[in-house]
């Protein structure tokens, strides 16, 4: 029989070990735990050394997948690393994990779409395997934001965190990613960016005084935008697949902000014990959070064989996306 759905074989994650609570963060900006908790879910995040980088985390998320999925580096044909926090501008990440894992036969790049560059990177995946690109896809979201941040900007630093999470892909006769969901909206590109460092504010004297480095971010905005696409992305990518949200069995959003994740479920209509949330562990780790999650839950047992599984994202561009996988 023709094999014609792309499955996933295997998840994997990986995050720093060193923790920072909301109280580490009272002792370094005007804030306190009760604000971060009520208003955003999250507890601690997870964050870097000096010596880990996002390849760092990558390599250990792409090889316990590997792992899982008893499939050897020398069997990938593409490896997708999503990030807004590559090692460097170039080489890509991907092409270090190439590297590193000795996947000698397998093409490797980055892709960017802000937090929803894994769900971006994951259909480009599914589209490349379907189309005869090859028979096995190693899709990486990695993340170091903690190198990113502006520490003395309160109302950034205590969101974000490190990691990395990682799926392999690969041919199947049995349904696996039913259906997928890309969009996008430049006009709205201010609302969240890291200014300089690109061709446009190039590394000075002057954007390193203006702190050009760092994320800055419109969080009203964002919020606004995030509960309106989350709903938008969940519903399309289920019409695309023909079933009813009431089918979904695990709800795996991205995990920016417990209230925004609320927000979506209540207007779906996803009821709380299908929703996964690990937001309060992790903060947001961008590309991470939803291959982390996915990771989780997949190991928590809370998604197991013949559950279908609705990967929603949103984040800088603006970008969001969706995915409806049947495990
Ligand atoms: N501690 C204490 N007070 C704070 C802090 C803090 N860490 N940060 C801001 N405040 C203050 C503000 O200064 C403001 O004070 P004021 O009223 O005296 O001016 C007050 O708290 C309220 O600030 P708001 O920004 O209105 O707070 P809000 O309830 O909107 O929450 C938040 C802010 C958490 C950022 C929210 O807007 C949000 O989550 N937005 C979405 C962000 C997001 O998801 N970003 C990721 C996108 S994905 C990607 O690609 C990276």
């Amino acid at each position: 029989m023709r094999e014609q759905w792309v499955r996933v074989l295997a998840t994997g994650s990986s995050v720093p070990e060193t923790v920072l609570t909301n109280f580490d963060l009272e002792k370094m900006v005007e804030t306190n735990d009760e604000w971060i908790t009520t208003r955003t879910g999250i507890k601690e995040r997870r964050i870097a050394t000096s010596q880990e980088t996002t390849a760092t985390f990558a390599l250990q998320a792409a090889k316990e997948a590997l792992c899982r999925a008893g499939v050897s580096p020398e069997e990938v044909d593409l490896i997708i690393v999503a990030t807004v926090t590559p090692d460097m501008l170039f080489p890509s990440t991907a092409c270090l994990l190439q590297r590193d894992l000795k996947a000698k036969n397998a093409c490797a790049f980055d892709l960017e779409a802000g937090c929803t560059g894994f769900v971006y990177a994951l259909a480009v995946a599914e589209k490349y395997l379907r189309g005869g690109g090859g028979r096995v896809a190693l899709v990486v979201g990695a993340e170091t934001l903690s190198k990113i941040v502006d520490w003395q900007d309160r109302s950034t630093c205590v969101l974000f965190g490190d990691g990395a999470g990682a799926v392999v892909l690969g041919l199947g006769e049995e349904p696996g990613i039913l259906a997928t969901y890309l969009g996008s909206d430049g006009n709205g590109a201010s609302l969240l960016e890291l200014p300089a460092g690109g061709s446009r504010f190039p590394a000075s004297f002057e954007t390193i005084t203006q702190r050009l480095h760092y994320i800055k971010m419109n969080g009203n905005e964002v919020f606004k935008f995030a509960v309106r696409v989350m709903e938008e992305a969940s519903n399309e990518v289920i019409h695309r697949a023909g079933v009813n949200i009431d089918e979904v069995d695990t709800f795996i959003p991205h995990q920016a902000n417990i209230r925004i994740i609320q927000s979506a479920a209540k207007r779906l209509g996803i009821t709380e014990e299908k929703i996964f949330v690990n937001v309060h562990k992790y903060g947001n780790t961008s590309s991470a959070s939803v291959p982390i999650a996915l990771d989780e839950a997949v190991q928590e047992g809370r998604v197991r064989k013949g559950d279908l599984v609705l990967l929603v994202g949103f984040g800088a561009g603006l970008t969001w996306g969706s995915a409806l996988i049947r495990w």
